[in-house]
Parts: structure tokens; sequence; C-alpha cells
């Protein structure tokens, strides 16, 4: 369970977010839509702990492991491919075995074949799909996916949820998306306007 108060946003004069109360309940999906700069990826930086919110409070247990796929890309353009999910591995100190679901995700995400391609030659959808294998990677119980589908055709896109309804199931997932989510992932569906989450 994560537990959202009052979290405002402000950059400069600017209120992003205006004091958003939520409870976000553990193995649920949330999808966060809303208009293009009402502040879905700052809301997801904040649950991320890569931004403070200027006042309220998030509280979660210390013992969550949360993993973050932003929606800018996070990655190294002359490393390769299996080399981002090397790195992933050893920064979350992942064992053996990590190999084999680190292939898996590739081929259910439809990337094996570039496994050896520096991300400076993949596509945008095809990095896309890489920063998503990344946060798929290690264990966690909680993962924040921004516009996860973005850059992707219809067939990609497929693969992607069907990633995440098997990868994610049992853990909270929290996905900003202007693309629809499907409604196999039983998600409630949040609007994100004028600095408040609205339920659909
Ligand atoms: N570091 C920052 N400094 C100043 N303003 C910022 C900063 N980060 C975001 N903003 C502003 O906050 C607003 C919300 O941005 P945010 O990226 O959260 O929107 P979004 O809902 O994710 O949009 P999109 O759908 O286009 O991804 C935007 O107007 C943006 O310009
Ligand atoms: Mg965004």
């Amino acid at each position: 369970m994560i537990v959202l108060q009052e979290v405002r946003k402000r950059y400069g004069e600017r209120e992003i977010l205006s004091g958003i109360t939520v409870t976000l309940e553990t193995g649920r999906v949330y999808a966060i839509a809303g208009p293009s700069g009402s502040g879905k990826t700052t809301l997801l930086q904040i649950l991320a702990g890569y931004e403070h919110p200027t006042s309220g409070t998030v509280q979660a247990r210390k013992t969550l492991r949360l993993e973050y796929a932003p929606q800018d890309f996070l990655l190294f353009s002359n490393l390769t491919v299996w080399n981002h999910l090397r790195l992933k591995a050893a920064a979350r100190r992942l064992q053996e075995r990590w190999e084999e679901r680190a292939h898996r995700l590739l081929a259910d995400l439809g990337i094996a074949n570039h496994c050896r391609a520096p991300v400076g030659t993949l596509s945008g959808g095809e990095r896309r799909r890489l920063q998503l294998a990344i946060a798929l990677l290690p264990p966690s119980n909680v993962l924040l996916l921004d516009e996860p589908t973005s850059n992707l055709d219809a067939i990609a896109s497929e693969q992607v949820w069907e990633t995440l309804a098997r990868e994610g199931a049992g853990k909270t997932m929290v996905i900003c998306s202007h693309a629809p989510i499907p409604a196999r992932l039983e998600p409630v569906r949040w609007q994100l306007r004028g600095g408040v989450l609205d339920v659909e």
C-alpha cells in the first residue's frame, strides 16, 4: 500500500499537482490518463522518489521493491541491449538465472533479435521495449510505467500489454498512458486534470 496525502508540486509559480490524496492498494493496476502537461510524469517521478513534492507526503513500506520505466529513455547509445540488462542485473545484484529471464523478456517483447545491437541503432519502439525489459528484469512489487506503448504499433503494443499482464500479476502497477489500457488488466482508471486526480 502506498499512501499519498495532499501531495502538491510547484515548478516556480506553476502548480502542477494541487493536493493529491489517494491510496494505492497492493496488487492493483492504476491507469492514469490526462492531457499532455497535466503532470502524469511528475506524479510518477514523485512515486519513484526522483522528485520531491513541494508539500504533502508519500508513505510506503521501506521494503517495497520498486521499478520505474521512465517516459524519456535512460539508455546509453554505445551499450548493447544485452549489456543494459547485464548492468541492471549487477545493480540489483541478481543471482543465477537472470540471463534466462532476460532472454525471455526480450523474446516476449519482440526485440530478441537486437540482443547484441548497440542501443544507438534501435528504433524508438525498440528502445521503449528495452526500457520496459530493464524494469521488468529484477524482482519487484511495484511497477511505475510511463507511456509503456508510446512509439509502438498495434502488434508491439499488444506484446507489451500481454507481457505486463503476466509479469505484473500480483504487483502494484501505476501506468501513465494516452493509449487505452486493456480491460483485462482490470485497471482503476484515473484522470489527472487541473492538478487533481478524478476516478473515471
Ligand atoms: N523540472 C521541471 N521544471 C519546470 N517545469 C517542469 C519540470 N518538469 C515538468 N514541468 C512542467 O510540468 C508540467 C507537467 O509535466 P509532466 O511531464 O508531468 O506532464 P505529463 O502529463 O507527463 O505530459 P505528457 O503527456 O506530455 O507526457 C509541464 O507543463 C511541464 O512543463
Ligand atoms: Mg509524461
